[in-house]
């Protein structure tokens, strides 16, 4: 046993082995981290990207006025009811059903 030829080969191949387990563990960490930024993102609602969405087609690109009239710099309430309830006159419709995104995109426009 002790010159066998075939030692080296075997310990490549114990090697190689654990290789493979140590890669996907590894990479199987990789993704669980990746998951996380990516909920991460989502559970924070971009106020920008909404009003890139939803709002620009009828303020303006940079929300100064359009169709509609210029609403940035208003106060985050009277934003978020807008977007929530349109207006009484029915000139804007409801544009957004969700209260997260209401209050994101208020957020971001009264900041502006
Ligand atoms: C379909 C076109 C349209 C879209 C889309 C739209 N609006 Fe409007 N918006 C209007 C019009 C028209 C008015 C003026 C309504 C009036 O005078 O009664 C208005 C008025 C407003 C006002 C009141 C302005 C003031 O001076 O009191 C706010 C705030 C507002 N919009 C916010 C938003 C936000 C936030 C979004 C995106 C989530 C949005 N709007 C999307 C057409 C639109």
């Amino acid at each position: 046993m002790r010159n066998n030829p075939l030692i080296p080969y075997v310990l490549i191949m114990a090697f190689g082995i654990g290789l493979i387990f140590f890669m996907s563990f590894e990479g199987a960490a990789d993704k669980n981290s990746a998951d996380g930024e990516h909920s991460g993102e989502t559970a924070e609602l971009n106020g920008e990207d909404i009003a890139q969405k939803n709002c620009i087609s009828c303020h303006g690109g940079d929300l100064t006025g359009g169709g509609g009239p210029s609403i940035v710099g208003l106060d985050a309430e009277h934003i978020k009811d807008f977007a929530l309830n349109g207006s009484d006159n029915g000139m804007m419709p409801p544009v957004l059903k969700n209260e997260a995104e209401a209050d994101a995109v208020a957020e971001y426009i009264s900041g502006l």
